[in-house]
């Protein structure tokens, strides 16, 4: 196989891409778990929200670990592998509305992290499909993150 990116650096950008997946399948489920489990007030507003962010996130990583599968690398697709390379912790229990909220955030803001740690690496690499992706990644997770940290400020 000869895309014009070397193997190491095809190896190396998969490894990032898989850590991406993981945060990515972490925060699906996080935002889905917190969908059926949200209540109070704020229920239906919620509810709803997390609806919108978890169908969002559910097709992305079809588009990360299909990356991914292109640089010619098998995509992780177990629990064990993304709890191994995810960065973002899982929930223990069922938090309250506006601490869901709060892990919200903070998992949005980890998985805009390891998509950005990986940029230097694409760049050099000449590997634009893979910046691409991870600037639409970006974008989302910046955005997300801003609307529930606003959900939090008064
Ligand atoms: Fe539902």
């Amino acid at each position: 196989m000869d895309i014009g990116i070397s193997k190491k650096d095809r190896e190396k950008i998969a490894q990032g891409l898989s850590r991406l997946l993981a945060d990515s399948y972490t925060l699906y489920l996080m935002t889905h778990n917190f969908h059926w489990n949200v209540k109070g007030p704020m229920f239906n507003t919620l509810h709803l929200m997390f609806m919108g962010q978890y169908t969002e996130q559910w097709n992305a990583l079809d588009l990360i670990a299909e990356r991914i599968r292109a640089l010619d690398f098998p995509a992780p697709g177990t629990y064990k592998q993304y709890v191994k390379l995810a960065s973002i912790k899982e929930v223990e229990g069922v938090p309250g509305a506006m601490d869901m909220v709060r892990h919200l955030v903070k998992a949005q803001e980890a998985t805009a992290r390891t998509a950005r740690e990986l940029f230097p690496l694409v760049d050099k690499a000449n590997d634009q499909p893979t910046a691409d992706l991870l600037t639409q990644r970006l974008e989302v997770h910046e955005k997300t993150a801003w609307m529930l940290r606003s959900l939090l400020e008064e």
